[in-house]
Protein backbone atom coordinates (compact mmCIF):
# COMPACT_ATOMS: atom_id res chain seq x y z
CA UNK A 1 0.00 0.00 0.00
CA UNK A 2 1.60 3.25 -0.99
CA UNK A 3 1.53 5.83 1.84
CA UNK A 4 -0.87 8.46 1.95
CA UNK A 5 1.75 11.30 3.07
CA UNK A 6 4.06 10.55 0.06
CA UNK A 7 1.19 10.19 -2.23
CA UNK A 8 0.11 13.56 -0.74
CA UNK A 9 3.48 15.17 -1.07
CA UNK A 10 3.50 14.25 -4.88
CA UNK A 11 0.36 15.71 -5.72
CA UNK A 12 1.48 18.85 -3.85
CA UNK A 13 4.39 18.61 -5.90
CA UNK A 14 2.68 18.33 -8.79
CA UNK A 15 0.62 21.70 -8.31
CA UNK A 16 -2.64 19.49 -7.00
CA UNK A 17 -4.75 19.81 -4.21
CA UNK A 18 -4.72 17.98 -0.69
CA UNK A 19 -7.09 18.44 2.12
CA UNK A 20 -5.90 17.36 5.55
CA UNK A 21 -6.41 17.70 9.16
CA UNK A 22 -5.47 19.79 11.70
CA UNK A 23 -6.54 20.80 15.32
CA UNK A 24 -8.62 23.40 14.21
CA UNK A 25 -10.80 22.36 11.23
CA UNK A 26 -9.81 20.40 7.78
CA UNK A 27 -7.85 22.38 5.29
CA UNK A 28 -7.91 22.91 1.52
CA UNK A 29 -3.78 22.72 0.78
CA UNK A 30 -1.58 23.97 -2.23
CA UNK A 31 1.81 24.59 -2.62
CA UNK A 32 2.22 28.27 -1.11
CA UNK A 33 5.25 29.03 -3.66
CA UNK A 34 2.91 28.03 -6.56
CA UNK A 35 0.06 30.53 -7.95
CA UNK A 36 -1.55 27.88 -10.38
CA UNK A 37 -2.08 25.61 -7.66
CA UNK A 38 -2.95 28.52 -5.14
CA UNK A 39 -5.62 29.27 -7.66
CA UNK A 40 -6.91 26.21 -7.58
CA UNK A 41 -8.10 26.07 -4.38
CA UNK A 42 -9.99 29.60 -5.11
CA UNK A 43 -11.61 27.68 -7.63
CA UNK A 44 -12.09 24.21 -5.69
CA UNK A 45 -14.07 26.75 -2.85
CA UNK A 46 -15.69 29.40 -4.97
CA UNK A 47 -13.70 31.97 -3.08
CA UNK A 48 -13.22 35.40 -4.07
CA UNK A 49 -9.40 35.87 -5.28
CA UNK A 50 -8.71 38.48 -3.05
CA UNK A 51 -9.55 37.09 0.05
CA UNK A 52 -6.00 36.34 1.36
CA UNK A 53 -4.94 32.45 2.74
CA UNK A 54 -3.29 30.91 5.93
CA UNK A 55 0.17 29.76 5.09
CA UNK A 56 0.99 26.77 7.28
CA UNK A 57 4.28 26.16 7.97
CA UNK A 58 6.20 22.52 9.36
CA UNK A 59 8.09 24.78 12.29
CA UNK A 60 8.29 27.49 13.69
CA UNK A 61 12.10 28.25 12.52
CA UNK A 62 10.62 28.66 9.08
CA UNK A 63 9.20 32.03 10.17
CA UNK A 64 12.13 34.50 8.18
CA UNK A 65 11.62 32.51 5.26
CA UNK A 66 8.25 33.83 5.24
CA UNK A 67 8.01 36.78 7.06
CA UNK A 68 9.99 39.66 7.13
CA UNK A 69 10.12 43.07 10.18
CA UNK A 70 9.23 40.36 12.60
CA UNK A 71 8.34 41.98 15.30
CA UNK A 72 9.85 40.30 19.20
CA UNK A 73 6.25 39.52 20.01
CA UNK A 74 5.82 37.25 16.92
CA UNK A 75 8.72 35.20 17.72
CA UNK A 76 7.33 35.13 21.65
CA UNK A 77 4.08 33.79 20.82
CA UNK A 78 5.41 31.48 17.92
CA UNK A 79 7.47 29.65 20.85
CA UNK A 80 4.88 29.78 23.20
CA UNK A 81 1.79 28.71 20.85
CA UNK A 82 2.91 26.47 18.00
CA UNK A 83 2.23 24.02 16.84
CA UNK A 84 -1.31 25.55 18.16
CA UNK A 85 -4.07 27.46 16.88
CA UNK A 86 -2.61 30.57 15.97
CA UNK A 87 -2.37 32.41 12.83
CA UNK A 88 -0.01 35.59 12.99
CA UNK A 89 0.17 38.39 10.45
CA UNK A 90 3.27 39.60 9.70
CA UNK A 91 5.00 41.74 6.57
CA UNK A 92 5.46 39.34 3.99
CA UNK A 93 8.70 37.86 2.61
CA UNK A 94 8.99 38.95 -1.00
CA UNK A 95 8.80 35.39 -2.29
CA UNK A 96 5.24 34.70 -0.81
CA UNK A 97 2.51 34.92 -4.67
CA UNK A 98 0.79 37.62 -4.52
CA UNK A 99 -2.13 34.71 -5.00
CA UNK A 100 -1.40 33.91 -1.36
CA UNK A 101 -2.38 37.03 0.20
CA UNK A 102 -4.45 38.40 -2.25
CA UNK A 103 -2.14 41.27 -3.57
CA UNK A 104 -1.59 42.22 0.63
CA UNK A 105 1.82 42.99 1.82
CA UNK A 106 1.34 41.12 4.28
CA UNK A 107 0.70 36.85 5.07
CA UNK A 108 -0.63 34.81 7.30
CA UNK A 109 0.85 31.88 9.18
CA UNK A 110 1.07 29.57 11.81
CA UNK A 111 2.05 25.50 12.85
CA UNK A 112 -0.96 23.72 13.00
CA UNK A 113 -0.65 20.57 15.72
CA UNK A 114 -1.84 17.69 14.22
CA UNK A 115 0.02 14.87 13.68
CA UNK A 116 -0.80 14.26 10.36
CA UNK A 117 -0.25 18.07 9.22
CA UNK A 118 2.74 18.37 10.60
CA UNK A 119 3.89 14.67 9.17
CA UNK A 120 2.59 16.58 5.28
CA UNK A 121 4.24 20.13 6.01
CA UNK A 122 7.60 17.77 7.55
CA UNK A 123 7.54 15.70 4.29
CA UNK A 124 6.43 18.39 1.92
CA UNK A 125 9.20 20.70 3.64
CA UNK A 126 7.58 24.00 2.68
CA UNK A 127 4.83 25.83 3.02
CA UNK A 128 1.54 24.47 2.45
CA UNK A 129 -1.47 27.35 1.91
CA UNK A 130 -4.47 25.80 3.38
CA UNK A 131 -8.32 27.65 3.87
CA UNK A 132 -10.72 25.80 5.64
CA UNK A 133 -12.04 23.03 3.05
CA UNK A 134 -15.44 23.66 2.66
CA UNK A 135 -17.37 25.51 -0.31
CA UNK A 136 -17.04 29.85 0.10
CA UNK A 137 -19.19 30.51 3.25
CA UNK A 138 -20.32 27.39 4.41
CA UNK A 139 -19.22 25.30 7.50
CA UNK A 140 -16.27 24.81 8.00
CA UNK A 141 -15.46 20.65 7.94
CA UNK A 142 -14.04 19.13 10.99
CA UNK A 143 -14.37 15.40 9.38
CA UNK A 144 -12.89 13.58 6.35
CA UNK A 145 -16.85 13.11 5.23
CA UNK A 146 -17.36 16.91 6.14
CA UNK A 147 -14.73 18.06 3.65
CA UNK A 148 -16.13 14.85 0.71
CA UNK A 149 -19.76 16.38 1.07
CA UNK A 150 -18.70 19.98 0.53
CA UNK A 151 -16.01 19.26 -2.06
CA UNK A 152 -16.28 15.98 -3.51
CA UNK A 153 -14.33 14.90 -6.53
CA UNK A 154 -12.93 18.70 -6.91
CA UNK A 155 -10.24 17.25 -4.17
CA UNK A 156 -7.58 14.29 -5.09
CA UNK A 157 -6.69 13.71 -1.90
CA UNK A 158 -8.35 13.92 1.30
CA UNK A 159 -5.92 12.39 4.30
CA UNK A 160 -8.38 11.27 7.40
CA UNK A 161 -7.03 12.21 10.96
CA UNK A 162 -10.17 11.34 12.40
CA UNK A 163 -12.31 14.67 13.98
CA UNK A 164 -10.56 17.69 14.90
CA UNK A 165 -9.88 18.92 18.32
CA UNK A 166 -10.46 22.50 18.78
CA UNK A 167 -13.30 22.29 16.19
CA UNK A 168 -13.41 26.33 15.15
CA UNK A 169 -10.92 28.16 13.55
CA UNK A 170 -7.43 29.30 14.56
CA UNK A 171 -7.27 32.43 16.38
CA UNK A 172 -5.61 35.03 13.96
CA UNK A 173 -3.72 38.39 15.16
CA UNK A 174 -2.31 41.33 13.51
CA UNK A 175 1.16 42.25 14.51
CA UNK A 176 1.73 44.00 11.62
CA UNK A 177 0.25 47.19 12.45
CA UNK A 178 2.37 47.97 15.42
CA UNK A 179 -0.31 47.10 17.64
CA UNK A 180 -1.78 43.74 18.22
CA UNK A 181 -4.87 43.48 17.10
CA UNK A 182 -7.29 40.24 16.77
CA UNK A 183 -8.85 39.89 13.41
CA UNK A 184 -11.02 36.50 14.23
CA UNK A 185 -11.03 35.12 17.97
CA UNK A 186 -10.57 31.16 17.77
CA UNK A 187 -8.59 28.36 19.68
CA UNK A 188 -6.37 30.68 21.84
CA UNK A 189 -8.38 33.50 23.92
CA UNK A 190 -6.77 36.66 24.20
CA UNK A 191 -6.09 36.53 27.80
CA UNK A 192 -3.53 33.60 26.80
CA UNK A 193 -2.39 36.15 24.33
CA UNK A 194 -2.20 38.99 26.92
CA UNK A 195 0.17 36.43 29.10
CA UNK A 196 2.65 36.26 26.20
CA UNK A 197 1.99 40.28 24.81
CA UNK A 198 1.97 42.14 27.88
CA UNK A 199 -0.99 43.92 26.92
CA UNK A 200 -4.60 42.58 25.75
CA UNK A 201 -4.70 42.86 21.67
CA UNK A 202 -7.11 45.38 20.73
CA UNK A 203 -10.46 43.61 19.27
CA UNK A 204 -11.42 43.94 15.67
CA UNK A 205 -15.14 44.15 15.14
CA UNK A 206 -16.32 42.59 12.32
CA UNK A 207 -20.27 43.21 12.65
CA UNK A 208 -20.12 46.73 13.24
CA UNK A 209 -17.26 47.71 10.53
CA UNK A 210 -18.68 46.12 7.72
CA UNK A 211 -19.20 49.32 5.64
CA UNK A 212 -16.13 50.66 6.06
CA UNK A 213 -13.73 47.02 5.82
CA UNK A 214 -12.07 45.81 2.62
CA UNK A 215 -13.11 42.74 2.09
CA UNK A 216 -9.34 41.61 2.47
CA UNK A 217 -9.35 41.94 6.15
CA UNK A 218 -10.05 38.40 7.79
CA UNK A 219 -13.74 38.79 9.32
CA UNK A 220 -14.90 41.48 7.35
CA UNK A 221 -17.30 39.06 5.93
CA UNK A 222 -20.31 39.07 8.67
CA UNK A 223 -21.94 36.06 6.52
CA UNK A 224 -19.72 32.89 7.05
CA UNK A 225 -19.97 29.33 8.65
CA UNK A 226 -23.93 28.83 7.49
CA UNK A 227 -26.31 26.44 6.89
CA UNK A 228 -28.47 26.83 4.24
CA UNK A 229 -31.67 26.82 6.99
CA UNK A 230 -32.39 30.01 8.15
CA UNK A 231 -30.82 30.08 11.91
CA UNK A 232 -31.21 32.22 14.39
CA UNK A 233 -30.11 33.19 17.95
CA UNK A 234 -32.34 32.83 20.84
CA UNK A 235 -32.01 33.84 24.37
CA UNK A 236 -32.24 30.84 26.47
CA UNK A 237 -35.56 32.03 28.63
CA UNK A 238 -36.71 32.35 25.53
CA UNK A 239 -36.27 29.47 23.70
CA UNK A 240 -39.59 27.50 24.92
CA UNK A 241 -41.57 30.41 23.64
CA UNK A 242 -39.79 30.14 20.59
CA UNK A 243 -40.29 26.73 19.86
CA UNK A 244 -44.06 27.24 20.72
CA UNK A 245 -44.13 30.06 17.84
CA UNK A 246 -43.25 27.76 15.37
CA UNK A 247 -45.73 25.12 16.32
CA UNK A 248 -48.30 27.43 16.06
CA UNK A 249 -47.60 28.65 12.99
CA UNK A 250 -46.77 25.14 11.78
CA UNK A 251 -43.13 24.91 11.07
CA UNK A 252 -40.02 22.57 12.43
CA UNK A 253 -37.63 23.94 14.45
CA UNK A 254 -33.95 22.57 14.57
CA UNK A 255 -32.91 23.46 18.35
CA UNK A 256 -29.61 23.80 19.78
CA UNK A 257 -29.23 24.28 23.44
CA UNK A 258 -27.09 23.85 26.04
CA UNK A 259 -29.49 21.30 28.01
CA UNK A 260 -32.01 18.61 27.64
CA UNK A 261 -34.92 19.01 25.33
CA UNK A 262 -38.09 21.50 27.10
CA UNK A 263 -41.64 19.96 27.87
CA UNK A 264 -43.46 21.37 24.84
CA UNK A 265 -45.95 20.72 22.14
CA UNK A 266 -45.35 20.38 18.60
CA UNK A 267 -43.01 18.70 15.83
CA UNK A 268 -39.00 19.57 16.34
CA UNK A 269 -35.63 17.92 16.46
CA UNK A 270 -33.35 19.28 19.87
CA UNK A 271 -29.69 18.64 20.06
CA UNK A 272 -28.47 18.94 23.39
CA UNK A 273 -24.72 20.71 23.44
CA UNK A 274 -21.83 20.62 25.69
CA UNK A 275 -22.10 23.70 28.52
CA UNK A 276 -18.45 24.15 28.39
CA UNK A 277 -17.17 26.38 25.82
CA UNK A 278 -14.33 23.72 24.68
CA UNK A 279 -16.43 21.14 24.01
CA UNK A 280 -19.19 23.37 22.81
CA UNK A 281 -16.74 24.58 20.01
CA UNK A 282 -15.16 21.12 19.24
CA UNK A 283 -18.89 19.80 18.23
CA UNK A 284 -20.73 23.17 17.17
CA UNK A 285 -19.58 22.49 13.19
CA UNK A 286 -20.98 18.86 13.26
CA UNK A 287 -24.04 19.82 15.40
CA UNK A 288 -24.84 22.59 12.76
CA UNK A 289 -24.41 20.15 10.21
CA UNK A 290 -26.72 17.45 11.20
CA UNK A 291 -29.63 19.93 12.16
CA UNK A 292 -29.00 21.93 8.54
CA UNK A 293 -29.24 18.23 6.88
CA UNK A 294 -32.52 17.49 9.18
CA UNK A 295 -34.63 20.01 6.65
CA UNK A 296 -36.53 21.87 9.17
CA UNK A 297 -38.15 25.16 8.73
CA UNK A 298 -35.51 27.07 11.12
CA UNK A 299 -32.72 26.46 13.72
CA UNK A 300 -32.90 27.90 16.82
CA UNK A 301 -29.80 28.65 18.69
CA UNK A 302 -29.71 29.18 22.28
CA UNK A 303 -27.19 32.09 22.46
CA UNK A 304 -24.16 31.73 24.10
CA UNK A 305 -23.30 33.33 27.78
CA UNK A 306 -21.74 36.84 27.05
CA UNK A 307 -18.83 36.00 28.79
CA UNK A 308 -14.72 35.90 27.74
CA UNK A 309 -14.43 32.45 27.33
CA UNK A 310 -17.52 32.36 25.02
CA UNK A 311 -15.96 34.86 22.88
CA UNK A 312 -15.69 32.42 19.57
CA UNK A 313 -18.07 30.50 19.45
CA UNK A 314 -20.52 33.69 19.71
CA UNK A 315 -18.22 35.32 16.80
CA UNK A 316 -19.14 31.88 14.36
CA UNK A 317 -22.59 31.94 15.61
CA UNK A 318 -23.63 35.27 14.66
CA UNK A 319 -21.69 35.30 11.34
CA UNK A 320 -23.70 31.53 10.53
CA UNK A 321 -26.98 33.39 11.12
CA UNK A 322 -25.91 36.39 9.55
CA UNK A 323 -25.32 34.30 6.63
CA UNK A 324 -28.05 31.36 6.52
CA UNK A 325 -30.40 30.68 5.10
CA UNK A 326 -28.97 31.07 1.36
CA UNK A 327 -28.51 28.72 -1.08
CA UNK A 328 -24.87 29.09 -3.09
CA UNK A 329 -25.65 26.84 -5.79
CA UNK A 330 -27.52 28.53 -8.40
O1 LIG B 1 -7.75 27.22 11.76
C1 LIG B 1 -7.56 27.79 10.70
O2 LIG B 1 -7.09 28.94 10.63
C2 LIG B 1 -7.90 27.02 9.42
C3 LIG B 1 -6.98 25.84 9.30
C4 LIG B 1 -7.16 25.07 8.02
O3 LIG B 1 -5.66 26.27 9.46
N1 LIG B 1 -7.82 27.88 8.27
C5 LIG B 1 -8.74 28.84 8.01
O4 LIG B 1 -8.51 29.47 6.80
O5 LIG B 1 -9.65 29.10 8.76
P1 LIG B 1 -9.62 30.40 6.11
O6 LIG B 1 -9.02 30.82 4.82
O7 LIG B 1 -10.92 29.71 6.07
O8 LIG B 1 -9.66 31.64 7.04
C6 LIG B 1 -8.49 32.40 7.14
C7 LIG B 1 -8.79 33.83 7.42
C8 LIG B 1 -9.57 34.50 6.30
O9 LIG B 1 -10.66 35.21 6.88
C9 LIG B 1 -8.55 35.46 5.70
O10 LIG B 1 -9.15 36.65 5.25
C10 LIG B 1 -7.60 35.71 6.86
O11 LIG B 1 -7.52 34.49 7.51
N2 LIG B 1 -6.28 36.10 6.41
C11 LIG B 1 -5.37 35.35 5.76
N3 LIG B 1 -4.30 36.08 5.45
C12 LIG B 1 -4.52 37.34 5.91
C13 LIG B 1 -3.81 38.58 5.87
N4 LIG B 1 -2.63 38.67 5.30
N5 LIG B 1 -4.37 39.65 6.45
C14 LIG B 1 -5.59 39.56 7.04
N6 LIG B 1 -6.32 38.44 7.10
C15 LIG B 1 -5.79 37.34 6.54
MG1 LIG C 1 -12.88 29.39 6.22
Amino acid sequence: MSDPIQTAVTLLRAGELVAFPTETVYGLGADALNPAAVARIFAAKGRPTDHPLIVHLPAGASLDEWARDIPDAARKLAQAFWPGPLTLILKRHPKVPDAVTGGQDTVGLRVPKHPLALQLLAAFGGGIAAPSANRYGRISPTTAQHVREELGSRVPLILDGGPCQVGIESTILDLSRGRPVLLRPGGIDPQALAGVLGELPEIAHPHKSEADSTPRVSGSHAAHYAPRTPLELVPGESLAAAVAACAAKGSRPAVLARRGPIEIAGEFIWLEAPTDPAGYAHDLYANLRSLDYAECDVILVEAPPAADPWLAVSDRLLRAAAGSGEDDEP
